[in-house]
C-alpha cells in the first residue's frame, strides 16, 4: 500500500506554544490548483490509457521526439492526449525562454535553512512552469557537493544529505502542489562534470556518438544509502513523479542501465512508482537500459529506444509487459497531478512571472551569509557612514543578460552556467541598488570596477572622502555544467584586488558572489578586512537583497551549506581526472570528515552570523509512542499530500520530539538556525556527528519561541549492510543543538537510549 491519499487536520491551533517542528509552510488553498490523486488512482488511469495504445505507439513513447521543449513526449490525438513538455531548470523555466524569473539558485535556497522558503520558492517556480503549460520541470538537482570544484554545485543543496533531502522535499511539494511534475536529478553520483560524457560537448544536445563511456563513481553500499541516495529517497517520500538518471557510471555500469540503482534501490527498496528518464544523451543502449530500469530516453531520436523497441518485443528481447510498465510510468505523474484536467496550453514565452520577484528577493536575502563582522562594522549607519568606495567587476552585471549561461564572464552573477541557467527578464546588480540607496540616503559613491587598472585603483585611495570610506570589494567565482572549476580561487585575480584595497582602506568589506566553496585565505585574516558577506548565487534580485543587508533593513541569517577549508586539500575529496572516481572517504564527507580527522576549517558547515544574539534553554527530548501524539499529527499534516509516498517500511514515522526555547537577546529582530547534530552508538559506525534537524526561527528583539524538531525512524537509523535494512543502533544517542558544525557552538546537549 502506498502511504498518502489523505489529509490530516492541521492541529497547530491546539498548541499554546509555537511548534516549528517540520515544514511549516502556509498551505493556501487558493494557491494550490491541484489537490492531486493518489498513486494508486493515477497508476490505474495510466494503465487504462496504455491499454488503448498500439505497440508502435507504446514503444514510441519510450523516447522523446522533436518539439518545442527540451524534451517532448508523443501526442496521441485519437485519445485526446496532447503529449507532454519537459523543460529545464531547477531554478526557473530555462532553455532560453522569455518571460521567466531567474530564481536564486539551489545553493542559495539551501543556505536559507528555511523550510517555509523551500516550499514557497518551489511553489513560485511551479506557477511559472504551469503558467507556460510545461508538464515536467527538470529539477530539483540534488547531487551532493562532494567535490568543491564540481561545476554544478550551485544547482544543488550543498554537502549534507539530510539538508539536501529536506530541500528536495519542500521544493517538490511546492512545485507539485501547482500541478507540475518534479524531476529528481541526476540519479545518481553525478558529483563531477569531468568525463561525465567524454565527447559530449559542453553545450548540450551535441553528443559525440563515438564516445560511449563515462567515468564510474565507485562506492560502497553504506555510503550510497547514507549520503548519495538520501535526498533521492526524500524526493520519493515527497511524492516526486519523475527521476533523471545521470551520465556517469555507478560501480562500472552506466547509471541509465544500472539494475542495482534503478530497479533494486529506486523502484524496489524505495517503492518508487514514477518514471526514470535519461539525462540528455546519457542512454548508452536500448534493451539493456530498458531492462535496467530506464523508462524513457531523452531527448530521443538516436534509435536506441522508442520505435526501435518494437523489433525487440517481436524478437523476444524484451517483453511487452515491460514496455507497458515503462509507458505507464511515463504517464502516471500526468494523472497523479491532474494534468489531464484543464492544464494550460503550451506557450514557453507566456508571461508567467507574476510577482515572483518578491519571493526571489526574500530568498536572495535569506540565503546571504554574514561570515565576518569585526566590531559590528555592519550594518552601515546612513547617518554616519556617508562615503562608499566600490571595487571589483562583481559589483555590476556586464553580460547583457544574454550570455546563454554556459560561459564565464566578468561581472555580478545571478546564477551559474549550463542547462540550469535561466535567461533573466532583468537583473538588478549591486551597483544599481547602491546608487538608489545613495540617492535616497544622501550618500557618496565612487567606484573603480576594473581588476587591472591599478592606476585608477591606487588613484582612488587619494580621493576626497576615502579616509572615512567604507570600501566594498566585489569578487566572484563562476562555474557551469559541462566542466569543473580549475581551482577554488576567485576570478580575475580578485585576491590581489582585495589585498590592495585592504592595504589602504581600514573598513574593507568583501562581498563574495560564488557558486560554491572558495578559498578565502589570501585575505581573510587581514585586519582591515572587517566584513565579509557571502552572497552566493542570489538570482536577479541580487542588488536589492544585498543593500537590505548592508544597511540593516534585513538581518542576515543564512548559514553555510558546506565547509570552507583553509587548504583545498583539507576536503579530502576532489574531482577525479581519470575514468574512475572512488568514493573512498565513505560517509566521512565535508564536516563529517573534518570532525573525524580533527581538521579546523576556516568556517564551519552551518556557520553564519547575525546582527543580533540568541540564547537557548530548556532542552527536552520526548519519545513519540503513538500516532495521536500532537507532534506526530502535526508532522504528518504538514508533509502529507495525495501524491506523497512514504513507503511501507515506516521509516518516516516520527519517533522523538526535541523541544527547546530560543530567545533573541539582542536589540533588533533576526533569525537563528538551531541545528540538531546526532551522535550514534558505536555499532552504527557513523561519523562523530550528523545533521538530523534544523529550523530557521525568526524572533523580534527580546522574543522567545519554543521549537520542536522531529527525529524520524530513519533519522536515528544507520544502513545495516548485513541485513540490508535501516537499523536503530543499541546504546546512547547524543543530541546536540548547535548553531554550526563547530563543537564550540553547541548550545544544548542531552541524550536518549535505544
Ligand atoms: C543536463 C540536465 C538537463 C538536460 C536537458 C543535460 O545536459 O545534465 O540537467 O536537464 O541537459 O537540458
Amino acid at each position: 500500500m502506498i502511504r498518502g491519499g489523505f489529509f490530516l487536520v492541521v492541529i497547530s491551533a491546539c498548541f499554546s506554544i509555537t511548534v516549528s517542528s517540520v515544514i511549516n509552510f502556509k498551505h493556501n488553498a487558493e494557491d494550490t490548483p491541484v489537490k492531486g490523486r493518489t498513486w494508486d488512482q493515477a497508476i490505474a488511469m495510466a494503465k487504462s490509457f496504455v491499454g488503448n495504445l498500439t505497440l508502435d505507439e507504446k514503444c514510441s513513447m519510450t523516447a522523446g521526439i522533436g518539439g518545442p521543449c527540451a524534451g517532448n513526449v508523443l501526442s496521441v490525438q485519437r485519445l485526446n492526449f496532447n503529449g507532454m513538455c519537459f523543460q529545464d531548470s531547477p531554478s526557473g523555466v530555462g532553455d532560453g525562454v522569455l518571460q521567466s524569473t531567474a530564481f536564486a539558485a539551489g545553493i542559495q535556497i539551501a543556505a536559507t535553512w528555511d523550510r517555509d522558503l523551500f516550499y514557497q520558492r518551489g511553489a513560485a517556480i511551479g506557477k511559472e512552469f504551469r503558467g507556460k503549460g510545461v508538464h515536467f520541470a527538470l529539477g530539483p538537482m540534488m547531487n551532493i557537493d562532494r567535490n568543491a570544484r564540481h561545476g554544478r554545485n550551485w544547482e544543488g543543496f550543498g554537502s549534507d544529505p539530510y539538508l539536501s533531502g529536506e530541500n528536495a522535499f519542500g521544493y517538490i511539494q511546492g512545485l507539485q502542489d501547482q500541478g507540475v511534475v518534479g524531476t529528481a536529478k541526476h540519479y545518481i553520483c553525478n558529483e563531477q562534470e569531468t568525463n561525465r560524457n567524454p565527447g559530449f560537448l559542453a553545450r548540450k544536445n551535441k553528443p559525440n556518438p563515438n564516445v560511449n563511456v563515462a567515468y564510474s563513481a565507485n562506492l560502497d553500499d553504506k555510503t550510497i544509502h547514507e549520503i548519495y541516495l538520501w535526498p533521492f529517497a526524500s524526493s520519493v517520500a515527497a511524492g516526486v513523479g519523475s527521476f533523471m538518471c545521470s551520465y556517469n557510471q555507478v560501480n562500472g555500469t552506466p547509471a541509465c542501465q544500472n539494475d542495482r540503482t534503478q530497479n533494486q534501490l529506486l523502484k524496489g527498496e524505495l517503492e518508487y512508482h514514477g518514471n526514470i528518464m535519461s539525462d540528455w544523451g546519457a542512454t548508452k543502449s536500448g534493451v539493456p537500459s530498458a531492462l535496467g530500469g530506464l523508462d524513457i530516453e531523452m531527448p530521443g531520436g538516436d534509435g536506441l529506444m522508442g520505435s526501435s523497441l518494437v523489433q525487440a518485443v517481436k524478437s523476444g528481447a524484451i517483453t511487452e509487459t515491460r514496455i507497458d510498465d515503462m509507458v505507464t510510468r511515463v504517464l502516471t505523474p500526468y494523472y497523479l497531478l491532474e494534468q489531464d484536467q484543464s492544464y494550460p496550453s503550451l506557450d514557453l514565452d507566456r508571461d508567467a512571472v507574476g510577482d515572483n520577484y518578491k519571493i526571489n528577493r526574500q530568498v536572495a536575502a535569506a540565503g546571504m551569509i554574514l561570515l565576518k563582522n569585526t566590531n559590528n562594522v555592519l550594518p552601515f549607519n546612513v547617518t554616519k557612514d556617508k562615503n562608499y568606495f566600490i571595487y571589483g567587476s562583481g559589483g555590476q552585471s556586464d553580460d547583457g543578460l544574454g550570455s546563454g549561461g554556459w560561459n564565464g564572464h566578468p561581472g555580478a552573477l545571478y546564477q551559474g552556467g549550463g542547462s540550469g541557467f535561466v535567461d533573466p527578464t532583468y537583473g538588478i546588480d549591486p551597483l544599481t541598488s547602491l546608487m538608489e540607496k545613495t540617492r535616497e540616503a544622501h550618500l557618496q559613491i565612487r567606484y573603480v570596477l576594473s581588476h587591472t587598472d591599478y592606476g585608477a585603483i591606487n588613484g582612488s585611495f587619494n580621493m576626497r572622502g576615502f579616509n572615512t570610506a567604507k570600501c566594498l570589494v566585489f569578487i566572484t567565482a563562476f562555474s557551469s555544467e559541462g566542466y569543473d572549476r580549475s581551482d577554488l580561487q576567485p576570478s580575475e585575480n580578485a585576491n590581489q584586488l582585495v589585498q590592495t584595497v585592504a592595504s589602504h582602506c581600514t573598513n574593507t568589506v568583501v562581498i563574495v558572489n560564488s557558486v560554491s566553496q572558495l578559498n578565502l585565505e589570501a585575505w581573510i585574516d587581514l585586519p582591515n578586512v572587517v566584513g565579509v558577506i557571502w552572497t552566493g548565487m542570489p538570482g536577479t534580485e541580487y542588488g536589492p537583497a544585498l543593500v537590505d543587508i548592508l544597511f540593516g533593513d534585513y538581518n542576515p541569517g543564512g548559514k553555510l551549506v558546506f565547509t570552507l577549508a583553509k587548504n583545498d586539500a583539507d576536503f579530502g575529496t576532489d574531482i577525479s581526472p581519470t575514468m574512475t572516481s572512488t568514493y573512498s572517504e565513505g560517509v566521512f564527507l565535508d564536516y563529517r570528515h573534518f570532525d573525524q580527522n580533527s581538521i579546523t576549517p576556516r568556517y564551519y558547515f552551518g556557520y553564519g552570523l547575525s546582527y543580533t544574539t540568541f540564547s537557548f534553554s530548556k532542552l527536552d527530548i520526548s519519545k513519540i509512542n503513538n500516532k495521536n501524539n500532537p507532534i506526530a499529527l502535526q508532522y504528518w499534516a504538514r508533509r502529507t499530500r495525495s501524491y506523497s509516498n512514504f513507503g511501507t517500511a515506516g521509516l518516516y514515522e516520527p519517533v522523538y520530539g526535541v523541544t527547546f526555547t530560543v530567545t533573541n537577546t539582542g536589540k533588533v529582530a533576526g533569525s537563528e538556525v538551531p541545528q540538531l547534530y546526532l551522535s550514534f552508538p558505536a555499532e552504527a559506525q557513523e561519523p562523530p556527528k550528523v545533521l538530523r534537524g534544523f529550523e530557521r526561527v525568526y524572533l523580534g528583539a527580546g522574543e522567545s519561541k519554543q521549537v520542536t524538531l522531529v527525529l524520524t525512524q530513519k533519522d536515528i537509523s544507520y544502513w545495516n549492510t548485513a541485513n540490508q535494512k535501516w537499523t536503530v543502533a543499541s546504546g546512547d544517542y547524543t543530541v546536540r543543538i548547535s548553531t554550526s558544525a563547530n563543537n564550540a557552538d553547541v548550545k544544548l546537549q542531552s541524550s536518549f537510549h535505544e
